[in-house]
């Protein structure tokens, strides 16, 4: 192994790592290595990890920001940044230096895949910083190694995803609905949840269309589901808290849980409406994290909004 050519003097790359949201989730099936296979429609919103990585002599990850402390007990060499730092560094051939600095805005465990969106943005970090030349093919497997949530992250574009969540099929442009991402506060374990899931399978239904506004995606939503949501429930009593929470809301015009919870979401079809919900919840929940953003289809123009930060 050679170390990758050290650029002391190069700048950090500061990248968004979005939160994904679930628009819908269907478990059609059971691997036999107990992963569940699934269809959903997977898109992103405007609030983001950032992620930063920078030329150094050994490999290292710092965190800071808001949700810093959920991760303070954790050991850096299990977080999945390192390890998609190692893995990359293994598949290319170097060694893995780099600074990594992680400034967590999202919720830890929470339905909104922050953990894989901080692994996926390091990834690209790397991969330029790194002056990589590897096939969107091998750095999808690589992903996939890192976690199922992680290959629709490094995609950073809407789509159908299928298998575990390996098949990414995109999906037709959405609008920026307004849109309101609610967390209670408690963590909620993935693999508990999908163990809690009982009954038959669904179908695939995979979204061909493009909605051409915010009341045509909440109808075209309202005939699918996630349905992890009753596992998530019986789990956490705060998970059905937030979906009445939401429900409860004037313009709301679908309340949905993400992925297996306990962040839910509401789409909205007025900026103005998002945003009264939004004071009236913090009002309500004042420990609650709400964030009032956008549907956003191509992740990818996020990376500029942390440059203007
Ligand atoms: O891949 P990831 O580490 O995100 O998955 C965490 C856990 O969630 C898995 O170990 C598995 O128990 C469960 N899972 C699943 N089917 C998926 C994704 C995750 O059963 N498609």
């Amino acid at each position: 192994m050679t170390g990758a050519d050290p650029v002391p003097d190069a700048a950090p790359i500061r990248l968004a790592a979005p939160a994904k949201v679930n628009l819908h989730l269907h478990v059609t099936g059971r691997r036999d290595d107990g992963y569940h296979l699934l269809d959903s429609l997977m898109a992103f919103a405007g609030v983001f990890d950032i992620v930063t990585v920078a030329p150094a002599e050994d490999l290292s990850l710092h965190i800071d920001g808001p949700h810093a402390s959920a991760l303070a007990g954790m050991d850096p060499e299990d977080n999945l940044m390192m390890r998609a730092a190692r893995r990359l560094a293994e598949a290319a051939g170097l060694e893995p230096y780099a600074r990594l600095t992680l400034t967590k805005r999202l919720p830890v465990a929470g339905g909104i895949g922050g953990g894989s969106a901080d692994a996926a943005a390091a990834l690209r970090g790397l991969y330029r910083m790194w002056g990589l030349d590897l096939n969107d093919r091998t750095m999808l497997r690589l992903a996939l190694r890192l976690g199922a949530d992680v290959p629709i992250c490094l995609f950073g574009r809407a789509a159908n995803v299928g298998g575990i969540g390996e098949t990414l099929d995109p999906a037709p442009p959405l609008p920026p609905v307004p849109m309101l991402l609610v967390n209670p506060g408690v963590p909620v374990s993935t693999p508990e949840v999908f163990r809690q899931r009982t009954g038959e399978f669904s179908r695939p239904y995979p979204l061909r269309d493009g909605p051409v506004n915010a009341v045509a995606l909440a109808n075209e939503l309202a005939g699918r589901r996630n349905d992890l949501e009753a596992p998530a429930r019986s789990l956490c009593d705060e998970v059905g808290e937030t979906l009445a929470l939401l429900a409860d809301q004037d313009g709301a015009l679908l309340t949905r849980m993400s992925g297996s919870g306990g962040t839910c979401f509401a789409l909205f079809s007025q900026d103005a409406e998002a945003e009264v919900a939004h004071a009236r919840i913090a009002c309500e929940q004042p420990d609650w994290w709400v964030a009032h953003t956008h549907l956003v289809s191509d992740a990818r123009a996020l990376d500029a909004r942390v440059d203007a930060e």
